[in-house]
């Protein structure tokens, strides 16, 4: 009886573990991904918030872009253009001059993957 009573406690005992484990596996995985994405949001969220709106989906003014969903190439392209000066624009080159290469990569990541312009069906 006794025997049987801790062979019934353990199985759910290793189960429990295995469960642990193949659960939080995933979570484990992608935080080098999670990281880089927390990085832009928090620097999104402080810097261009403010102009292009919260995820670069809600822009001020109808001369500011929406840069939600828009390719991380482009961004990133962008970006460097107005650090560089070869896209003239005083808001943005002073936005993007203290911008590292990190950052940019960062950044341009974060709004590529937001859920931009939506049509209706
Ligand atoms: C003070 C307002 C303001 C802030 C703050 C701002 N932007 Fe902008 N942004 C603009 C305006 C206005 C334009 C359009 C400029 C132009 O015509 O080239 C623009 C353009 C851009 C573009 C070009 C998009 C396209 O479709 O060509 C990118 C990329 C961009 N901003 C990224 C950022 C990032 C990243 C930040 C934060 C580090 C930021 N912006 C902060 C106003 C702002």
């Amino acid at each position: 009886m006794i025997g049987m009573n801790t062979q019934s406690k353990r199985t759910p005992l290793a189960c429990k573990v295995a469960l642990a484990i193949a659960l939080c596996a995933p979570f484990l995985c992608t935080t080098s991904a999670l990281a880089s994405d927390d990085a832009g949001k928090k620097k999104a969220d402080a810097a261009c918030a403010a102009c292009h709106g919260p995820g670069g989906n809600k822009p001020i003014t109808p001369d500011t872009p929406r840069l939600a969903g828009q390719q991380y190439d482009y961004l990133v392209h962008a970006l460097n253009d107005y650090r560089k000066g070869a896209r003239d624009n005083a808001v943005m080159g002073a936005m993007a001059k203290p911008l590292t290469g990190k950052e940019i990569g960062e950044l341009a990541a974060y709004f590529a993957g937001q859920h931009g312009l939506t049509t209706k069906p």
